[in-house]
């Protein structure tokens, strides 16, 4: 699964194959806008990389049907709160954030809510309906039924529901698959994203071409398995080599160990514009635990993966996801964790403490794990993995990278960009998004790599 924000960062097989996009009748489609209307909207995203882009296609619904986007709540007419159910925090957030627009809608300041993600496809969607003013819940494959609600004519009037990030981006995300096969214990995906379906190649293929016609110059390939992607016969490999033929800088996210094949490993070291960062998420480094969560494969199988890994990529960085204290986790099956974290010397990563959710197996298993032993776990994964992180980072100091600038400064002078090895690099620069610069990095964090522009 694409990772959410996290608890702490230091981020889903046959499948049938239906097109996810229909092309636009022309690129023209793409900059005509209506007349402002003077309606604004707002749109909050909360989670993975899948939300984000999913909001980059309601913001398309919106701004086309004449509203203009605002950044507040108080300015809108029409809030919509793009939403994650992976864990339970997620959605109490949201409560605060629906009592918050309740009391705006009873003021008369904001007129429209949408509850649209994850939580719209859930059951509690239901709950909260009833509970708050809701005025429109939508799941994640629905949300082209945002158009209509806008004030849209029809369907066919909007080329919305298909579309990547915004073209002339300097970035954009493109999904290649959605839902999940799997079943892990703990995972609330397959009910509410339901089962893989892969888009045709050909289809991925054009829209990256016409985004790269646009002006976007960085890729990210999206899924909650991306590396589980196939279509006759041609696997996520097959797919990844076409797309680096066409895009100046490729990534993707999220891999499952039990996909990831050692030629796509082999390709991202040959490939000088795929970004050599690895998420490969493990969630435990207990074979007992991983039965459990049904995550398909052995700690071992693990190590293997990143063992060709590290020999493939000896530049690249790895990240993964680590689920502490779910029903059933032994001080035992803890130890392997903090094992297999050394092991591996991963570069980040993000660690969840497990949240029960609704509709999995993992809420009716029975050896819950208290409290305070999941807040001593969790602080001893976390500490493990800094401790790795920041040894690594060290490594890097004296390089000479050339790093593509992903945040413009801000007021310290600062910008934030990524080297080819997937290192978040902060650097003073007054280049512009989209932009490579040259710089050696002179300090390092757990987190983060600092340079001095050279350029
Ligand atoms: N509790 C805790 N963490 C979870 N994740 C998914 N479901 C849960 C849950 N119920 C984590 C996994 C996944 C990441 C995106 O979120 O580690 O890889
Ligand atoms: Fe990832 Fe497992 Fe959830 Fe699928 S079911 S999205 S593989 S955690």
């Amino acid at each position: 699964m694409t990772s959410c924000a996290s608890d702490t960062q230091a981020s889903p097989e046959t499948s049938q194959i239906v097109p996810l996009s229909r092309k636009p009748a022309s690129s023209e489609a793409f900059v005509s806008r209506p007349e402002n209307t003077g309606k604004t909207a707002c749109i909050r995203t909360f989670g993975c990389q899948m939300n984000v882009h999913d909001s980059d296609r309601m913001r398309r619904m919106i701004l086309d049907a004449g509203y203009s986007e605002v950044q507040t709540y108080e300015e809108a007419d029409l809030v919509i709160l793009n939403t994650c159910y992976v864990r339970e925090n997620a959605v109490n957030r949201i409560k605060g954030h629906l009592g918050e627009l309740g009391r705006l809608k009873r003021e008369g300041r904001v007129k429209k809510v949408a509850l649209t993600g994850c939580i719209g496809a859930s059951e509690e969607s239901r709950e909260l309906e009833r509970q708050y003013a809701i005025d429109l819940v939508l799941g994640t494959h629905n949300t082209y039924e945002l158009a209509e609600f806008v004030g849209l004519p029809t369907m066919q009037e909007t080329h919305t529901p298909e579309l990547p990030g915004t073209i002339g981006e300097h970035s954009a995300f493109v999904t290649i698959m959605t839902g999940c096969n799997y079943q892990c214990s703990y995972c609330v995906v397959p009910s509410v994203r339901g089962r893989m379906i892969c888009r045709p190649l050909e289809n991925i293929v054009e829209e990256i071409e016409r985004l790269v016609e646009g002006g976007t110059s960085y890729i990210t390939l999206l899924g909650q398995t991306v590396d589980a992607w196939r279509e006759k016969g041609k696997r996520f490999c097959d797919l990844l080599e076409r797309v680096s033929e066409v895009a100046p800088r490729v990534w993707f996210t999220t891999s499952h160990p039990s996909n990831m094949e050692d030629r796509t490993l082999r390709l991202i070291g040959e490939r000088e514009n795929i970004v050599k960062r690895l998420h490969l998420p493990v969630q435990s480094g207990s074979d007992r635990m991983l039965k459990i969560m049904h995550r398909g494969y052995k700690s071992d199988r693990y190590r293997r993966k990143v063992e060709v890994f590290r020999k493939e990529v000896p530049d690249g960085t790895l990240s993964t996801d680590i689920i502490v204290g779910h029903p059933q986790e032994t001080e035992e099956d803890h130890r392997e964790t903090l094992r297999l974290i050394e092991d591996c010397g991963f570069d980040s990563a993000y660690v969840f403490k497990f949240s029960p959710r609704r509709g999995t197996e993992a809420i009716k298993m029975e050896g819950a794990v208290p409290e305070d032993v999941v807040q001593k776990r969790f602080m001893e994964v976390l500490r493990s993995i800094e401790r790795n992180a920041f040894e690594r980072n060290q490594k890097k100091i004296g390089s000479e990278e050339e790093i593509y600038i992903r945040h413009p400064r801000n007021d310290e002078g600062v910008a934030i960009g990524e080297t080819w090895s997937g290192h978040a690099v902060h650097v003073n620069t007054n280049a512009s998004p989209g932009d490579y610069v040259r710089a050696r990095i002179d300090s390092a964090g757990p987190h983060v790599l600092y340079a001095r522009n050279s350029a």
